[in-house]
């Protein structure tokens, strides 16, 4: 019986060589191991044995298993190292290697024109209103004092959808929208889409952008339209910019003006952004027409207000040094990434 215990250890210590992974050495361990395994089934045998023998042989086999069980730790072991080693070095991360690049979306340059107006006016305790892009005649042209006869209603100018439904050609019809809303005190901009029947070239294209914007209280003067006006403008274009007011001529304002600013280029001097002249012009403005006032349900003898509208995409490529209005609207990457 020691020499079947003894031929049992060498040939476990002989199979345990091929083993080649912890599947392997399972495997083996039943072999030898196992309740069905080959030391206890040789154990099986120790009834036989006599009282002296028994001790003897029992030391043996214990030995037997101890040596096979403290091999098979020491090769389970190995077997784990192994297998930590091979994937941690699969997983290996060489912080040396560049960086994958993620392209970050900019916002366009209009859109942080927008923005940057918007926070101005939000600043001087302005809110925003929205109106419609497809906006019935009315309000794009009667409400606003503008006379059936004149040419801006021609269909030359001004795209009809339908009989009285015309895609806006201005922002000034929120103005209508806001004053048969809401109850003065007022004081609103309105920054959107607007459409015209022209050919698209360096500095026309029949989208185009504009900000509105209407002041309506007790004792509102042309005083307040130029403060305010001059405010923004220095805001936008550093402190300073000066403005200057010329008369024009607007259907929805009496009187009306038109407000250039110091080129923010050269200072007033005259260079290529101004055209020579020191001054661009940014905006139409003026005091609301009582006529516009009286049509809205609001009482000229009680209220009266400024209003203006200034061109969005103007201001975006001067401010950004833009020559070519078509740019902004090509969706480029290469010139859009510039901002
Ligand atoms: N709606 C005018 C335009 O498209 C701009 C404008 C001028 C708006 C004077 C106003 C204003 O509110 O008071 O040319």
């Amino acid at each position: 019986m020691k020499d079947q215990l003894k031929e049992i250890q060498e040939r476990f210590l002989k199979d345990v060589q091929s083993v080649k992974d912890l599947k392997d050495l399972d495997t083996i361990r039943v072999q030898f191991l196992g309740k069905k395994g080959e030391l206890t089934a040789a154990l099986k045998g120790m009834g036989k044995l006599t009282a002296e023998e028994r001790p003897k042989i029992g030391k043996i086999a214990n030995d037997v298993r101890e040596s096979i069980e403290s091999n098979l730790t020491a090769q389970k072991e190995k077997f784990e190292r192994i297998k930590i080693e091979a994937q941690l070095s699969m997983e290996t991360l060489d912080v040396s290697l560049p960086g994958s690049k993620k392209d970050l979306g900019k916002l366009h340059p209009l859109t942080k024109t927008i923005n940057e107006l918007e926070d101005i006016f939000l600043g001087m305790g302005f809110s925003i209103a929205e109106g419609p892009d497809i906006e019935w005649a009315k309000y794009n042209f009667d409400f606003l004092n503008v006379p059936k006869e004149h040419s801006a209603r021609d269909l030359q100018d001004t795209f009809y959808v339908a009989d009285e439904i015309v895609l806006r050609t201005q922002t000034s019809p929120v103005q209508v929208r806001v004053m048969e809303q809401k109850k003065p005190p007022l004081r609103i901009i309105s920054p959107g889409r607007v459409y015209r029947c022209d050919e698209i070239d360096a500095t026309h294209s029949p989208v185009f952008h504009q900000m509105e914007g209407l002041v309506i209280d007790k004792g509102i003067t042309m005083s307040d339209l130029k403060g305010t006006l001059d405010l923004f403008a220095k805001k936008l274009f550093g402190e300073q910019t000066k403005t200057k007011f010329r008369p024009h001529q607007f259907y929805f304002t009496e009187p009306s003006a038109e407000m250039d600013v110091t080129c923010f280029k050269c200072g007033g001097e005259g260079c290529r952004v101004c055209s020579n002249t020191g001054w661009i012009e940014i905006l139409g403005c003026g005091m609301v027409h009582p006529n516009v006032l009286r049509d809205c349900g609001i009482d000229p003898e009680v209220y009266s207000g400024f209003a203006f509208g200034m061109g969005l995409d103007r201001i975006a490529l001067t401010k950004y040094g833009i020559n070519d209005l078509r740019l902004l609207f090509e969706n480029d990457l290469r010139f859009l990434g510039q901002f």
